[in-house]
């Protein structure tokens, strides 16, 4: 087995860029350096060119941190003070620029012969960009019951359950809560009864990978804990992969404990992919997981 020392450096030449990334309209954007290319962990690298006369759409890199190196031309970079007004830095060649997680902005090229070229440098191994209608932030993530087609959420679904034959057995099952950032579905939880009237099953919940880690999961645990605060549960019960260390800590910081560990749920009898590895743990066994719904509450 190769260890940390005798991996292979990777040469990525400037002219085999991969143009099959995250794009945002009015720049071009190719991949150097990525999860893909050479198996990087937590960084991503790569080219852009903003044309001559010409302006990106607004846009966010999620909650990937985002450094710019000028190589030429004159590109500005448009992002709203505090007060609202719309500013603008202009760095020259050799220049850096730093844009924070989830700031909206947009690069401009004003100039009218010269395209510019920058290199970014990218804190997430993957090219998040989100596209937005403005620059003003988004505004806060509301939680409501979903009454619309399960299908549509389906992709949500997915984000959270690789056996689409388990998937297609429960998809149309219970209640399901979204948040909602603007009009654009960002995340959602289905709850589900048990053969017991005082447990009921958080079964699937997921966010749009754009707006992890920004609370939203965890408003809509709040969200459901209220909506089942006047019904008969007392208990909320949960299962996960066990090899899904993250997911793990979620619930846990949500107020759920360890409950059970069922060995050997995740296989290709139940319709899960075979050696799927998580993090570098085979997905094999679930763990339940349980949450009290009156007395303690959620960890905050
Ligand atoms: C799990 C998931 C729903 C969490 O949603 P989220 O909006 O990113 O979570 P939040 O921002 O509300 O995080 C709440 C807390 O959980 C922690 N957390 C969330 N995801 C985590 C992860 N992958 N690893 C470690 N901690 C995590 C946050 O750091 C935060 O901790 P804090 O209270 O100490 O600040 C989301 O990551 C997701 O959709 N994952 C893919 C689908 C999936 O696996 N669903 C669950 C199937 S069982």
């Amino acid at each position: 087995m190769t260890d940390d020392f005798h991996r292979t450096l990777h040469h990525v030449a400037g002219a085999d860029l991969r143009p099959d990334t995250a794009q945002t309209p009015g720049m071009r954007r190719v991949e150097a350096i990525s999860g893909r290319t050479v198996g990087a962990r937590a960084l991503w690298m790569g080219r852009t060119q903003v044309a001559a006369g010409s302006a990106s759409a607004d846009h966010h890199h999620g909650a990937s941190e985002t450094a710019i190196y000028v190589v030429s031309g004159n590109p500005e970079f448009v992002f709203l003070a505090d007060d609202g007004t719309e500013r603008r830095h202009r760095p020259h060649p050799g220049d850096y620029v730093f844009v924070p997680p989830y700031v909206p902005h947009r690069e401009e090229n004003p100039d009218p012969d010269h395209e510019a070229v920058v290199v970014i440098a990218r804190s997430t191994q993957e090219a998040i960009v989100v596209n937005l209608p403005s620059l003003r932030a988004p505004g806060p993530v509301t939680v409501a019951v979903y009454e619309g087609p399960r299908t549509e959420l389906r992709p949500l679904f997915e984000l959270a359950d690789d056996s689409p034959a388990a998937l297609d057995a429960y998809l149309d099952l219970g209640r399901v809560l979204v948040a909602r950032s603007g009009d654009e579905i960002v995340g959602h939880l289905q709850v589900v009864p048990t053969d017991r009237a005082d447990v009921a099953e958080l079964k699937n919940m997921a966010v749009l990978e754009s707006h992890q880690g920004r609370g939203v999961g965890r408003a809509l645990v709040s969200g459901l804990i209220d909506l089942l605060g006047g019904e008969a549960v007392t208990t909320l019960v949960v299962a996960t992969a066990a090899a899904d260390v993250g997911n793990l800590r979620f619930y846990q910081r949500q107020g759920f404990r360890m409950r059970a560990i069922e060995r050997d749920a995740f296989t290709p009898a139940t319709g899960y992919p075979p050696d799927t590895v998580i993090d570098g743990l085979e997905l094999r066994d679930r763990v339940w997981l349980d949450l009290p719904l009156a007395g303690t509450g959620p960890a905050r």
